[in-house]
């Protein structure tokens, strides 16, 4: 192996301002070979654009036989060469090799990507490879895209960026969907004299979990700096083995001091309407690709999304539309019942033909820390529905009246104690506050039209599945 040159170009870049004549060197993988009497033709990605270069090897070049032998699908290469002015339809540029090393041979017997479309679960197995797929390889650098956007959109708005911990005490959710960490030995137990694990033993003096929100840190920043957000990883024990959930998944909490829930959906619109320009803009070729080969609604939808307003509807409302739709739901609409995802589909997709947010939900079915409305029956929550995805954001109004909150921590059986310093935001400068998550998977799973939410992240963890 030679060390591949530190002034190699990228591929999307040669592509882009590449001009005829000019000598480049480029480092990827092949793609495919095709080797014709005369020459061979090698198509080469790096991964900076969905698009290949092609390069044409000509039989002057020194070993070529055992060149052409060396290099198979799935091998590294490092090639300079003269830019032409491509004679085949669909590309400006072609490379004419003049001379190539092989950095990594592959076994193109063996490699598992053949030059046919592998269904998604089958590239599932192969997630260490997956990502020099065409699909995939869109998907990755959208994900980058919107992560970028998501940085500008509030550094733009003075957001600061906080870091909230992944190991936790507390419950955000109160849900009870947390994932243990512990360094206990789990087959030889401490006990206490009552036969209950001994927790002060454990590696933090009493039990600990992955986080399932950032939002009561992020609540405690927000106090601090007024306007924060956080985009980090969070994890929840949910048994669900959905096209929507993972277990460990990326969450962008913005939290707002001085706001109140209408300013919370403003600025969801706001936020979301950025991203799709942002991504439209930067990755073209690719969203182009996700509408001819995966759903061709996803450019009009992202245009829709930018172009138009959302709707909103208070939960009470949303129920009358669903009592009054003319199909059978699975599960029965009911006022004080969570609305399902059939539910929430069929409001944005097929009711409203956009984003939905639905506010103010029964009290009875919400978390502890959002703001009880005058009604008594509800409080100042809201979700973000999305055309075939269903919930994308959760957020609401906080509650930051002391007694009020007290109360409602009580009412779900948790543990005051525990939330003593969250409490104390409310004893020291209160103030009326928002916040929101967005799922960011759910979010690439909206703009490119992938229709499993394992196929957005590199990496997925669900039930039963953590290789890799
Ligand atoms: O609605 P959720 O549970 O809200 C919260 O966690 C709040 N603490 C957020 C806040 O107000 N700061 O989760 C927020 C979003 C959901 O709307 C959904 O998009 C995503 O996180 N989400 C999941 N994404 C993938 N897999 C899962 N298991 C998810 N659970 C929630
Ligand atoms: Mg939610």
């Amino acid at each position: 192996m030679s060390n591949p040159s530190p002034s190699s170009s990228r591929i999307a870049e040669i592509l882009r301002a590449g001009q005829p004549d000019e000598t480049v060197a480029v480092c990827g993988w092949v793609r495919t070979k095709r080797e014709l009497k005369k020459f061979a033709f090698v198509e080469i990605n790096d991964g900076s654009s969905m698009a290949n270069l092609q390069v044409v090897l000509d039989p002057e070049l020194p070993s070529y036989t055992d060149l052409l032998k060396q290099i198979q699908t799935g091998a590294s290469v490092e090639i300079v060469g003269q830019l032409v002015e491509s004679p085949a339809k669909g590309q400006r540029l072609e490379m004419k090799a003049s001379n190539v090393t092989v950095v990594g041979e592959s076994d193109g017997e063996t490699y598992p990507l053949q030059k046919k479309r592998h269904s998604f679960e089958f590239l599932r197995t192969i997630a260490h490879l997956r990502s020099r797929t065409n699909t995939l390889g869109a998907v990755f650098r959208v994900r980058n895209a919107a992560s970028n956007a998501i940085h500008e959109f509030f550094q733009e708005r003075g957001f600061m960026w906080v870091h909230t911990p992944i190991l936790t005490a507390s419950d955000c959710e109160g849900a009870g969907e947390m994932l243990g960490v512990t360094s206990l030995d789990l087959a030889n137990l401490p006990k206490t004299d009552k036969g209950a694990i001994d927790y002060g033993q454990d590696f933090f003096g009493k039990p600990a979990y992955l986080t399932v929100s950032g939002q009561l840190e992020a609540e405690v920043m927000a106090m601090a700096f007024s306007n924060v957000y956080t985009f980090g990883p969070t994890f929840r024990a949910e048994n669900s083995n959905t096209s929507r959930h993972l277990a460990e998944f990326w969450m962008v909490e913005p939290e707002m001091a001085f706001c109140d829930l209408v300013g919370d959906m403003d600025l969801a619109e706001a936020f979301l309407k950025y991203i799709f320009s942002a991504v439209l803009e930067q990755c073209p070729e690719d969203m182009e690709f996700f509408n001819k080969r995966i759903d061709d609604t996803v450019l009009d939808r992202a245009r829709n999304i930018i172009d138009s307003g959302f709707e909103r509807v208070t939960y009470t409302k949303a129920i009358e539309i669903l009592e009054k739709a003319d199909r059978k739901f699975e599960y029965p609409v009911e006022w004080g019942t969570d609305l399902q995802s059939e539910h929430e589909r069929y409001l944005a997709e097929e009711f409203f033909k956009k984003p939905t947010v639905v506010y103010d939900y029964p009290i009875g079915i919400k978390a502890f820390y959002m703001r009880a409305n005058d009604d008594g029956k509800t409080v100042a929550a809201m979700d973000v529905l999305a055309p075939g995805i269903g919930e994308i954001i959760g957020g609401s109004q906080r509650e930051e009246r002391l007694d009020d909150l007290t109360k409602r921590i009580e009412a779900q059986g948790l543990d005051v104690a525990d939330y003593w310093w969250y409490l104390d935001l409310r004893r020291y400068g209160s103030v009326p506050h928002a916040g929101f998550g967005l799922g960011f998977e759910r979010l690439v799973q909206f703009l490119t039209g992938m229709g499993n939410i394992r196929d957005v992240i590199p990496f997925p963890r669900a039930p039963l599945s953590i290789d890799f």
